[in-house]
């Protein structure tokens, strides 16, 4: 993707998700499509109870696992793509707190943060099972935005309502305040964004009350955009979960750009290896082609799972690709650099890259692995 086309493709975005209601027995199909979204927003515009004891606020997808969770009063995660919802177990807050945010870390979906009025800054380091307060520095407990750094997992900015702008140079374990909000203007929605301000940073936008405005990371001045093409209303935080979302979806600019060259061990007469291997080089990989007699050294070496264990093993980048994964999942996990071992698929299904027998297609699952071997589903074929 084109470095110049993120922030407005987030703007689009946030609007989408920018309509702050009630919404009310919906669901969607996976994995969201964002029409479909859309119209359930519209569609529950007039309902006047939301089964989640609140406005829905906050919205956010674990880009590996495709669990939501959703922020309205407290937290709700759902499974099965919205179809059914379980409340979450938060640290006691006011009655009537009300979640305002919820985003997940692009690069360790296990780490999460919420804000809300009433609720501070909470975060999980579980995938959102547990959650414990972190307010150190903080005068207020009425939250209203957060944002991840694009480059920096340690890095959080954060709108106190009636106060400022924060930041948190650890992972939100302490707080400082960095800046005023525009003139006469709270901050309902925030987004970190890797473009370049040609300062040497990166730019932070904000949904405020009547727009969007944006300030580069040095924090010497709001910049009010022109605003084209939004609704002349507040950009509420619901936009947040929309920027989390987007994640998912579009793929941040890397800092670097990955390395192609891919190092494939396989055995002499694999032919299914050597299929895999064009389909690689077809893709724009440069492959580095190791043949061995004594493949079960490179699988003790990398600590493969058992379950994963195949034909061939490569190394990108310091991910491990253990069997027939498609190229375009590998180049997936090289732009968002997720905190995993690796990926695998499983067995050798015919149709996959590299097995392709005529048109006999076996449905298959690539799995995502951690370094300690627990597996999660990554995608589908
Ligand atoms: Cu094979
Ligand atoms: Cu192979």
């Amino acid at each position: 993707m084109k470095y110049s086309k993120f922030p407005q493709r987030l703007l689009i975005f946030s609007v989408f998700l920018s309509l702050f209601l009630p919404v009310n027995n919906f669901s969607w199909a996976n994995p969201l499509p964002l029409t479909e979204i859309n119209n359930s927003i519209n569609m529950a515009k007039n309902l006047e109870s939301s089964p989640f004891g609140g406005h829905v606020h906050a919205l956010a997808i674990n880009p590996l696992t495709n669990e939501l969770f959703l922020g309205a009063r407290p937290i709700y995660n759902s499974q099965d793509g919205g179809k059914t919802w379980n409340a979450i177990a938060i640290p006691k807050s006011k009655p009537r707190a009300n979640v305002t945010s919820i985003i997940i870390d692009p690069r360790n979906p296990e780490i999460m943060y919420a804000t809300g009025h009433g609720l501070s800054v909470i975060k999980s380091v579980d995938g959102g099972k547990t959650w414990a307060v972190k307010n150190k520095g903080l005068n207020s407990d009425s939250t209203e935005a957060i944002t991840i750094d694009v480059y920096d997992s340690n890095k959080l900015y954060l709108a106190v309502l009636g106060d400022g702008l924060y930041r948190s140079q650890d992972a939100g374990e302490s707080w400082q305040r960095i800046s005023d909000f525009p003139k006469n203007q709270e901050i309902r929605t925030l987004a970190s964004v890797g473009y370049p301000t040609g300062m040497g940073g990166i730019w932070l936008y904000a949904g405020v009350d009547d727009g969007v405005t944006k300030s580069p990371d040095c924090f010497c001045g709001w910049d009010k955009l022109a605003n084209e093409g939004l609704p002349k209303k507040r950009i509420y935080s619901l936009a947040l979960g929309a920027i989390v979302l987007s994640w998912g979806l579009i793929t941040p600019p890397a800092k670097s750009q990955p390395n192609n060259t891919i190092s494939v061990y396989r055995s002499p007469n694999c032919g299914c290896c050597q299929g895999w291997i064009k389909h690689l080089q077809e893709a724009g990989f440069k492959v580095k082609d190791y043949v061995t007699e004594n493949l079960d050294n490179i699988k003790d070496k990398y600590d493969i799972p058992e379950k994963l264990i195949t034909c061939h093993t490569a190394i990108t980048n310091d991910y491990i690709i253990e069997g027939h994964v498609p190229a375009q999942e590998i180049q997936k996990i090289l732009q968002t650099k997720p905190n995993i071992a690796g990926l695998g698929v499983p067995g050798m299904p015919i149709g996959s890259p590299g097995m392709e027998s005529g048109n006999y297609f076996e449905p298959y699952t690539v799995f995502a692995f951690t370094k300690n071997g627990k597996l999660q589903k990554f995608a589908k074929y």
